[in-house]
């Protein structure tokens, strides 16, 4: 541990405002390991309302893969996150919108969202959207991707969005996957100054969706859009005709509230299914004790909604918890690197969350974005998304936060629902770049290459034993790849990915993914999907994708590809194949750097041997390990020649 790494105390500010003390989180930590059952049915009265009670708490079997929790109980979470704070805070503003133009800005009380929900809801309906019935939802960060979720939620529908910044290609692929019959867009999304055409995305994606009966079209630009009029719905105009009275659908527990697709190791990316009971509470419960939250707090989560931070955490907890939360269209950077600041200081924000890739790009830019604006009212910073080098915590820590704010380093997945791992702010010091103590009700384990459960100050795979309520239920339409991926690898625990260190003082330092998935900017790329667009290109015979360590991104894409005989390497070819990937799956996961590969190195049953085509990709000569069980040890030579980081 360097020098940047040291403790940190708890801060006088977290002290004097915390819902834990550090004797408080040990005791409740305590009680909710050794009586989950009656802890979390403290927890599910205290941040729900049921309108039917729960029979039994938990029913987990994590041999079988089978998780459920709340058995028997009935809730909507449209009205836990809009009716139940009608009578107490109906004019409390419930989102603050901000478009990409920072004079455009919206609040929108409990009241409106009230409203504009439910009659969203009457339009779903009215085009035949019943419970259980999913919905596609692709949009820019405005107001009515929220309204979207949320109608969902209210009659039952299960949504599916899909990030705004994905291609037709990834949108097709959801659709077809989920099987969704309507799909809810926008005429283009705005960011950062530019316009990108969501609409005709969608229109591109639905040729090959014959089962999609109805595009609902958001005008958010009016931009000029292509029309079908059997299958396309004005939005505005439909809401203008619809009534604003919609009783919630009474949910079971169990029943799926969303399905979010993530990539994984191999394979086509995964539906992650969370459902409406256990969900709710865990993002309810996390929002309010790791932020902090009291009432008539201003609170910005950076996230999209097309990603799991967007759904937990600028939308399902914090409007359980009847909270002000913004939403923001545009980006970090514009019009300048200040954006962020002045938002703080104009909307008086309390508690900011974002990713440590944001917070890297705003650092390089220079101070003095920062150092002109009034950021007194911050409270608590948090980050997520992947470990935040020390000098970036160091530099959100003292330029952003003044050394006053507590800084939450959040670990958790698309699949856990909501944070697992993190030291609540007034409980326990920090330690930069470690993401600290578990939540209540969670119990990380370090585990060596046997799945052997090691004890103290240890290294290996990062497993969880037992279940939480926001645990994920199954991988939609695929139970059984739902077992092989997260409870086969290692019995009776819940497998995360991710490698990790526990320290004495028992603070978990994660120390990245253990299988093939990339995490670029903090989103999560499946190495196998950009190699199989590569190879989409007619001159390309084969593949490999790796990561490297990138000073903005965090990691960057490394690809090795293989020519079809007889075809030349050319710069131009390296744009085209750019292009593609951009095209398949969204500009977010092009490749930085491509590099020629003659021979990939396989094994002899011809696998492709990762491992070494990590260290020439990260210019790692030192450690390239063993190499005779190659089929043709030769080829590393000719790609350490050929390799482009030196
Ligand atoms: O590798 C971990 C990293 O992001 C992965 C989960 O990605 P995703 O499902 O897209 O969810 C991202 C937002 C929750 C994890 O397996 N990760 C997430 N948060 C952290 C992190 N790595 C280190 N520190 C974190 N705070």
């Amino acid at each position: 541990m360097n020098e940047l790494q040291k403790f940190y105390p708890v801060t006088a500010q977290a002290k004097a405002h915390t819902f834990f003390d550090k004797p408080k989180y040990q005791e409740l930590y305590q009680q909710s390991i050794s009586n989950p059952d009656q802890f979390w049915a403290e927890q599910a009265n205290e941040f729900l309302d049921w309108y039917k009670p729960f029979e039994s708490v938990t029913n987990v079997d994590f041999h079988k893969a089978d998780i459920e929790w709340f058995k028997g109980g009935q809730l909507n979470v449209s009205y836990n996150c809009i009716d139940r704070h009608l009578t107490e805070r109906g004019e409390q503003t419930a989102i603050i919108f901000e478009g990409d133009e920072p004079s455009d800005t919206q609040n929108i009380s409990y009241n409106e969202l009230h409203e504009q929900v439910c009659k969203f809801a009457n339009v779903l309906k009215q085009r035949g959207v019943k419970k259980g019935d999913t919905v596609c939802i692709y949009m820019p960060m405005i107001p009515e991707v929220g309204y979207a979720m949320l109608a969902c939620a209210r009659i039952g529908a299960v949504h599916s969005v899909v990030f705004g910044g994905f291609s037709t290609e990834s949108i097709k692929a959801r659709i077809q996957a989920a099987d969704c019959k309507v799909v809810i867009t926008a005429d283009e999304s705005v960011r950062g100054g530019k316009n990108i055409p969501l609409k005709a995305n969608v229109d591109a994606a639905v040729t090959e969706c014959p089962n999609v009966h109805s595009v609902i079209v958001v005008e958010r630009t009016g931009a000029d859009v292509a029309w079908n009029d059997e299958t396309d719905v004005n939005y505005q105009q439909a809401m203008a005709t619809v009534s604003s009275i919609c009783e919630p659908e009474v949910m079971d527990a169990e029943d799926p509230l969303f399905i979010l697709y993530t990539s994984g190791s191999t394979g086509a990316p995964k539906g992650v299914v969370h459902t409406c009971g256990g969900y709710l509470l865990y993002a309810a419960m996390t929002h309010k004790y790791v932020f902090d939250y009291r009432d008539g707090d201003i609170y910005w989560c950076t996230a999209d909604a097309g990603w799991i931070t967007g759904h937990s955490y600028i939308f399902y907890g914090p409007l359980a918890n009847g909270a002000t939360t913004l939403v923001f269209e545009g980006v970090p950077t514009y019009p300048d690197a200040g954006r962020c600041w002045d938002m703080v200081e104009r909307h008086k924000i309390n508690v900011f969350y974002t990713a440590p890739t944001a917070i890297r790009a705003l650092m390089g830019i220079g101070d003095e974005y920062v150092l002109d604006k009034d950021l007194s009212s911050l409270r608590l910073l948090g980050s997520v998304g992947e470990p935040i080098n020390p000098e970036a915590w160091h530099w959100y820590y003292e330029i952003v936060g003044k050394s006053n704010c507590p800084i939450v380093d959040t670990w958790w997945q698309t699949e856990t629902g909501g944070i697992l791992i993190t030291s609540l702010p007034g409980s326990a010091g920090m330690k930069p770049g470690a993401a600290g103590l578990p939540f209540f009700g969670v119990q990380p384990v370090i585990v060596d290459k046997e799945g052997n459960e090691q004890d103290g100050e240890a290294r290996g795979a990062l497993v969880m034993k037992g279940s939480w309520p926001g645990q994920m239920r199954t991988l939609y339409g695929d139970h059984e790849r739902f077992h092989q991926t997260y409870f086969s690898q290692c019995a009776g625990y819940y497998y995360t990915g991710d490698g990790a260190q526990r320290d004495k003082d028992g603070y978990y330092w994660i120390l990245g993914r253990i299988d093939d998935v990339l995490n670029v900017s903090g989103h999560r790329l499946g190495t196998a999907e950009i190699e199989s667009a590569l190879v989409l290109h007619p001159k390309i015979s084969e593949a490999a994708v790796v990561g490297y360590p990138h000073d903005i991104k965090g990691q960057g894409v490394y690809a090795y590809v293989t020519l079809m005989h007889d075809e030349v390497e050319s710069e131009e070819l390296i744009v085209e194949l750019k292009a593609l990937v951009a095209k398949e799956l969204g500009s977010f996961s092009k490749p930085d750097l491509i590099q020629w590969a003659p021979g990939l190195p396989k094994t002899r049953s011809g696998k492709i041997m990762r491992r070494i085509l990590r260290k020439i990709a990260e210019n790692d000569l030192g450690t390239l390990g063993d190499t005779s069980t190659l089929a043709d040890p030769s080829v590393v030579e000719d790609l350490i020649e050929r390799r482009l980081l030196r």
